[in-house]
């Protein structure tokens, strides 16, 4: 057990996906592992842990911001051995030509500033995704069909965001989408010499103001885990 985590030492894998929102690792725990066992329940933030294609899978809610995930993703890499973890969850397009649904594979994540900035202080650590984990995945997503982008994204710090003019330079300068998770978890996995990647799905556009229908939400949510599961895997 940790301070956040109520599961026992091995119940969680060393493969853990990470949405942002419990109910949504309920879902995908349910829908896609086999023998899927709940291992976290503190805060409500919930997590399990089952098989899938005989590969041990943890998939624990993340929360959002980073500094929920960071609290999560420390525990889970320093005290429970996590070895990949991969974030599973929604972002805002900053490009023309990207659509609502695409998958977006996050090669590198910028910010202003993250749970670790007071480590890196003046310097801008650009923190990457893996290599191994980015062409699995990109595979994957085109195997299935789905319009694809890999490159970097923004994590951001707010939802609701007063300054629309530092959106317009990251369009400029060919960031592909905004969230608000991803940078902290490839800090923490540069760190901890571990493997992260994060698997996002357009759910809204900055430059269009087009929105992902909630009913089809379920749908490009399963498209990403599956995703993430085959290059977790390959
Ligand atoms: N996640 C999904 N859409 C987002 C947006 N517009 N801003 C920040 N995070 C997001």
């Amino acid at each position: 057990m940790t301070i956040h985590i109520g599961a026992a030492a091995g119940e969680i894998a060393e493969t853990v996906l990470m949405p942002g929102d419990p109910y949504r690792a309920k879902w995908a725990a349910e829908t896609f592992l086999t023998d899927a066992k709940l291992v976290n329940e503190v805060r409500g933030m919930l997590g399990f842990t089952g098989t899938w294609q005989g590969h041990r899978v943890t998939i624990q809610g993340s929360g959002m911001g980073m500094p929920s995930l960071s609290i999560y993703a420390n525990e889970l890499i320093r005290d429970y051995g996590a070895k990949t973890l991969i974030r599973v969850g929604s972002c805002g397009a900053m490009q023309e030509g990207m659509a609502i649904r695409d998958v977006v594979l996050a090669m590198s994540a910028s910010s202003i500033a993250t749970p670790s900035s007071g480590i890196f202080r003046e310097f801008n650590f650009a923190p990457p995704a893996d290599f191994g984990l980015l062409t699995a995945a990109h595979r994957a997503a085109r195997a299935k069909g789905i319009a694809t982008h890999v490159g970097t994204i923004y994590s951001s710090d707010v939802f609701y965001d007063e300054r629309p003019d530092l959106n317009e330079q990251m369009t400029r300068h060919g960031v592909l989408a905004v969230e608000m998770e991803a940078a902290e978890l490839y800090n923490l996995a540069a760190r901890h010499k571990v493997r992260a990647l994060a698997v996002l799905t357009v759910s809204d556009h900055l430059i269009t103001h087009e929105a992902l229908p909630s009913d089809q939400r379920e749908k490009s949510f399963g498209d990403m885990i599956e995703i993430a599961l085959a290059a977790a895997f390959d």
